[in-house]
């Protein structure tokens, strides 16, 4: 039977009523909250609240590594998350959706690595590309047959957090070379590569990032579109997942 992970973000803390769900305590504390087991046709998806089940938990207070060892011990075929993010580049409208290809890490202080101690195993994971092709293709693909415009490819910078960016920060993730700025996708990305699990994300682009459009960004305004993109969001993913029935 097939099996995939989904990591819920801002405005996407739940999927629906479970079959059951899977409280883990691994080697290395607890997950953002209990695993919700899914069966769609021939897919078990097991679902996370990256944020808690109450939106609790901060970008940088996340378990991440509890997180993706929860999902490997369940064995799940790969990975997709789900990222609010504030969009850099033009062609990233707020209340649209893309799926990036590569990442820039700016966070500091959050443990980031299986291997973090002298005396754990050291692996120095190959991260060229960050994201699964598979399942980075399957996200393209979804968006196509749900007829859901996404922009595919693009460079997120993942910040530190909770607080939003400075203008002057947000035209250096420019100058980078980022066309999103997200706070999550490090190291749980990373972390997934060291798991050997396949990972790929789905950005929703909820505010044009700090300098950029004509208002400050406020959460109001971030969770109204919010709101709205995760229509969109759900409908690829749900493609997504009956692609995947059909699929092994
Ligand atoms: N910056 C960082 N993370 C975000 C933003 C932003 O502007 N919007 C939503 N998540």
């Amino acid at each position: 039977m097939p099996s995939l992970g989904l990591i819920g973000g801002t405005g996407l803390d739940h999927w629906g009523e479970p079959v059951q769900t899977h409280a883990i305590r691994g080697d290395y504390g607890r997950p953002s909250a209990g695993l919700a087991e899914y069966h769609l046709g021939a897919l078990r998806l097991f679902f996370l609240p990256r944020h808690g089940e109450n939106h609790t938990i901060p970008p940088h207070a996340v378990n991440y590594r509890a997180n993706i060892d929860a999902f490997r011990r369940l064995q799940v075929g790969g990975i997709v998350a789900v990222n609010a993010v504030g969009a850099i580049s033009s062609r990233y409208v707020p209340g649209t959706l893309s799926v990036p290809d590569q990442l820039i890490d700016y966070t500091w202080g959050r443990a980031h690595s299986f291997s973090m101690n002298s005396g754990d195993s050291l692996q120095h994971a190959e991260f060229a590309r960050p994201f699964s092709g598979r399942l980075h293709a399957g996200l393209i693909n979804a968006a196509a047959v749900a007829q859901v415009n996404l922009a595919a490819g693009g460079c997120i910078g993942v910040t530190q957090g909770p607080r939003l960016e400075t203008a002057a920060e947000i035209q250096r993730c420019k100058r980078d070379g980022c066309d999103l700025v997200g706070m999550t996708t490090m190291p749980e990305a990373a972390l997934a590569r060291e798991a050997g699990l396949d990972y790929a994300s789905l950005c929703v682009h909820a505010n044009w990032a700090a300098g950029l459009g004509d208002e400050p960004v406020t959460m109001a305004a971030i969770d109204a579109t919010l709101k709205a993109a995760m229509v969109a969001a759900r409908s690829v993913l749900a493609t997504l997942f009956e692609e995947l029935c059909h699929a092994n």
